[in-house]
Parts: structure tokens; sequence; C-alpha cells
């Protein structure tokens, strides 16, 4: 059979999975997604996690191609841990507000007013932004990790002010933060919200910390797409409201196909505003594209890579053990 090098919209499905079954294993390839993807996506991945678990299966994978289904930032974290190895990216548009709320040009000068200040950083930034920090977080462990810091040790937080916002209130740790926010988490409506959970009385809410304030004051559960997931898994509610980006929903189902997962609204009531335009970017037609041509691959000058690397290290070092945290395991979603 000759396989057409770009996947074309007329090519079937069943087709595409098994050419891009064939493709990894003939490359020696890792298809790693992130719990915001499209379901089918995360449902032929090898590993689907948080942003944290998929940093640790890229630094550890012993696979010569990484397939990364997420947003860029996360394919430069797996270049940057893993520099001999190939990491693609399905659609190199697939950026994030929260980088994009960043940049390192006025970042610098903002750090610079700050000297006595420890620059923790969100991992959700461009590696240059990494390479100007002294500590990256996750949401899965950004309160494990300050934690850590002396009580008085001053703070940069940045780019995301809600998460950052959330942490000063949790830690009572002196932080500045930079005002870089998602679109995605700051659609959701508090009125909106308040109807639905008197709608819904016995549900317990969820919500990243990236929402702001007035969404997760509501929430009796707050942590990282994997901290959610394991809340609703082992929480004995049968329904539950859940304030992030909806692709989550996706996992939940499939491990508790009898509990009910209602996606909180946005401000017209309707939660597919809440979608990543970003994650959405990514299909399984450019994913068999990149994956037969290796094709758009991440690069990281090699100055930049040593140092965003000792930030991200510094993260490892101070995480709390994989094995709290879900860790990724071999075969599906974990
Ligand atoms: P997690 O690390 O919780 O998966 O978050 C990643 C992200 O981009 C949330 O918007
Ligand atoms: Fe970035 Fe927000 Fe999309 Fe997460 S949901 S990747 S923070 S834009």
């Amino acid at each position: 059979m000759t396989i057409p090098l770009t996947a074309k919209a007329t090519m079937p499905k069943a087709e595409l999975l098994s050419e891009i079954n064939r493709l990894r294993k003939e490359k020696n390839a890792v298809i790693l997604a992130h719990y915001y993807q499209d379901a089918e996506i995360q449902d032929l991945a090898d590993f689907v996690g948080d942003s944290l678990d998929l940093s640790r299966k890229a630094a550890a994978t012993d696979a010569d191609v990484i397939v990364f289904c997420g947003v860029r930032f996360m394919a430069e974290v797996a270049k940057i841990l893993s520099p001999e190895k190939t990491v693609v990216l399905p659609d190199m548009d697939a950026g994030c507000s929260l980088e994009d709320s960043c940049p390192p040009d006025r970042f610098i000068k903002f750090r610079d007013k700050y000297p006595d200040h420890l620059c923790i950083t969100y991992i959700n930034c461009s590696a240059d932004i990494k390479a100007m920090s002294d500590i990256i977080i996750t949401s899965s462990n950004a309160e494990h990790i300050i934690n850590q810091l002396p009580e008085n040790q001053k703070i940069i937080l940045a780019p995301d002010r809600h998460l950052g916002a959330y942490l000063a209130k949790k830690t009572g740790r002196d932080m500045v933060l930079w005002p870089g926010s998602c679109i995605v988490h700051e659609r959701f409506s508090e009125k909106e919200l308040i109807k639905l959970k008197a709608e819904h009385p016995d549900a317990p809410v969820t919500a990243h910390p990236e929402c702001p304030d007035h969404i997760l004051r509501h929430a009796d559960h707050v942590g990282s797409t994997s901290s959610i997931l394991k809340f609703v898994l082992e929480n004995p509610a049968e329904k539950f409201l859940v304030a992030t980006e909806p692709g989550i929903i996706h996992q939940m189902q499939k491990s508790a196909p009898h509990k009910t997962f209602i996606g909180a609204p946005g401000a017209d009531g309707n939660c597919n505003c809440n979608q990543c335009p970003f994650m959405a970017l990514n299909t399984i037609e450019k994913l068999y594209n990149c994956l037969n041509t290796l094709e758009p691959q991440i690069e990281v000058d090699e100055i930049t890579r040593i140092k965003a690397l000792a930030p991200l290290n510094k993260m490892f070092e101070m995480s709390p053990p994989a094995a709290s945290n879900r860790p990724p395991k071999s075969g599906r979603a974990f």
C-alpha cells in the first residue's frame, strides 16, 4: 500500500488509526497526551496525564520520538529534558494564553525590579521565561514546593495571577504576581455556577487553580487535572460540577461510567466556550502527519535549554514523589 505523506480529510478513520499504530512502532515513538486533548487522541495515546506527569514521562522515556499531544510549552519541556529525542507537536500553533501573557523582554525588567525575590514560575510559559526562573512549578506540586521555602522568602510568582493569588492564600507567603491569566479558566461564570449548584445541591464542585477566586470560592476541591480526576473517582458522590477544560471529563466518564460529570458553564450558560482553543488545534489527522513526516519539530537553542533545565530539575527535586501523583503507567490513561 502507498501511504500518503499528508493525511487527506477523506482517509477513513480506521485506516488512519492503523497507520498511526504502524508508524509509532516503526519509529519507536511514544504518544503523550494531556487531559484536555480530544477523546480520540487520549484513547490512542500511550500515556495521558497532567503537566507534571507528562514531564516525568518525557524525561524517562526510551522512545526515539516523542509525539506531544498538548500545547507547545509542554512539548518544549519534553525537548529541554530529552534533547537527544525528536519531539514533534501535531500543530505548532498550539500555544497557550498564559505563555503569551508573559513576553521575555517585559518579564526580565519586572524580575530585575525584585532582586531579593525568588522567581517561581508556572510551567505554562516559554523556555525563555523558564531560563530566567529559579524554580518551575505545576498545579500538582506548587503548594508542596512553596511550603519548603523559608517563611520569610519573598517570591515572584508568574505568569498566572489567579494561581498566584490562590497559592499566596494557601501558603501565607509574600508574593508579587505577574498579571497573566488563562483565557479558558477566566470564562467560567460565577452567576451560572451558583445557578447550577442550586440545581444540583448534592454535586461537589471541583476546580482548577487557574480559575479566578470568584469561582474557586465555590469549590469543594481545587487541584491540577490529575488531582481533580483522583478526587471525583475517590469521592462517594454520584455527580460533580467540573470547573476546568471539559476534555478531562472523558477520563472521568471512562473511569466512573456510573457517575455524572457536568462542565461548569461560561457566561452564556454553555460550557463549550471553555474548550481550550490551542489544545483543540491538534487532531488525529495532524497527529498522523507529524508521526509520518516527523515535522513540525520542537527546537530549543542550547544556551536557553541549559538555563531552563536548572529550574526544571529544581522542580523535580522538590516535588512530591511520583507515587502520590498518580504516576505514569504504561498502557493507557492513568
Ligand atoms: P495541569 O498541569 O493541571 O494538567 O494544567 C495544565 C493546564 O494547562 C491547565 O490549563
Ligand atoms: Fe494554556 Fe489555558 Fe489552554 Fe491551559 S487551558 S493550555 S493554561 S490556554
